[in-house]
């Protein structure tokens, strides 16, 4: 395992990778779970060479709290990172070295697919995640770049900045890793307490009926029946609920042939935002 702390490192770690070697990267905020461990592992089957990053980008944090909250986990995501691998290279900087300039996020077009959902909630969220995966692209070179398909508005919006900016890169969306009882993965998943972590298995539940129900059913009755259920829960609160074109991100109208579609949703479990979703046909 190689521990690169600097820009110049990562150079000289690219300068002695051979021209033709395919290089994958996993970029991440740390607090590593199983989830971003299938990433590795899917880099890892596809290239030469892997490299996870590991930065918690201050400009797509738009609640300051939440970043002095977010867990800084470095030497343990280090140890899980050794027992995939012995082969990867950490890119592990601090917020002064990649944002040299000053913290600025950069602002892009993502022709609306950065206003709904996600980028309802969270102001300007989405501009910050380009600006870093884009900062991050550009320095580390990759042949792949591996997203969750949890965040998939993230993932989504990630190609259109691929595209915009015409980066030289393959992004792989991958499918969301659950725990045993339905629970998407995620780092926020530590701050629920037990009895809370249990509880939050039924937004995964009340997304498969959905599914179900959106075979027979029209998408606002779909909705409708999703938010009673919320609304009856004792303690999850639902922030939204979307059914979507997968590829524009924009509500549904009226089911159409040959468009895919997906559920998200956004809940509150206590103070913890967890969000999910659900390809439906
Ligand atoms: O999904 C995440 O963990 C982050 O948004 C990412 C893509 C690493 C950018 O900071």
């Amino acid at each position: 395992m190689i521990l690169l702390r600097t820009k110049k490192e990562l150079e000289s770690f690219l300068s002695l990778t051979k021209n033709n070697d395919e290089i994958g990267l996993v970029p991440t905020m740390g607090a590593l779970h199983e989830g971003h461990l299938s990433l590795v592992s899917k880099a890892l089957s596809h290239n030469q060479k892997v490299i996870v990053s590991i930065f918690v980008n201050p400009t797509q944090f738009n609640n300051q709290d939440d970043l002095i909250k977010y867990p800084k986990t470095l030497e343990a995501d280090i140890e899980l990172l050794t027992q995939i691998s012995s082969e990867l290279a950490i890119f592990s900087p601090t917020v002064e070295e990649i944002y040299a300039d000053g913290v600025k996020t950069k602002s892009y077009q993502f022709d609306g697919l950065d206003k709904v959902m996600e980028g309802e909630f969270r102001d300007d969220h989405f501009n910050g995640v380009g600006t870093i995966v884009e900062m991050l692209l550009r320095l580390t070179k990759p042949t792949r770049a591996y997203f969750g398909e949890k965040d998939f508005q993230q993932l989504q919006i990630i190609k259109k900045m691929v595209k915009l900016q015409q980066l030289p890169v393959t992004i792989i969306g991958c499918p969301i890793v659950r725990e045993p009882n339905g629970l998407a993965m995620s780092s926020r998943n530590e701050r629920l307490t037990k009895s809370m972590r249990n509880e939050a298995s039924f937004i995964y539940k009340t997304l498969q009926t959905a599914k179900l129900k959106f075979g027979t059913k029209s998408a606002p009755k779909v909705i409708e029946w999703v938010q009673e259920k919320f609304d009856k829960h004792d303690s999850l609160k639902l922030e939204y609920i979307e059914i979507t074109d997968v590829e524009t991100l924009t509500p549904i109208q009226r089911k159409q042939k040959n468009v895919k579609y997906r559920a998200f949703v956004a809940v509150y479990a206590d103070d913890v935002r967890l969000i999910d979703n659900i390809a439906l046909n």
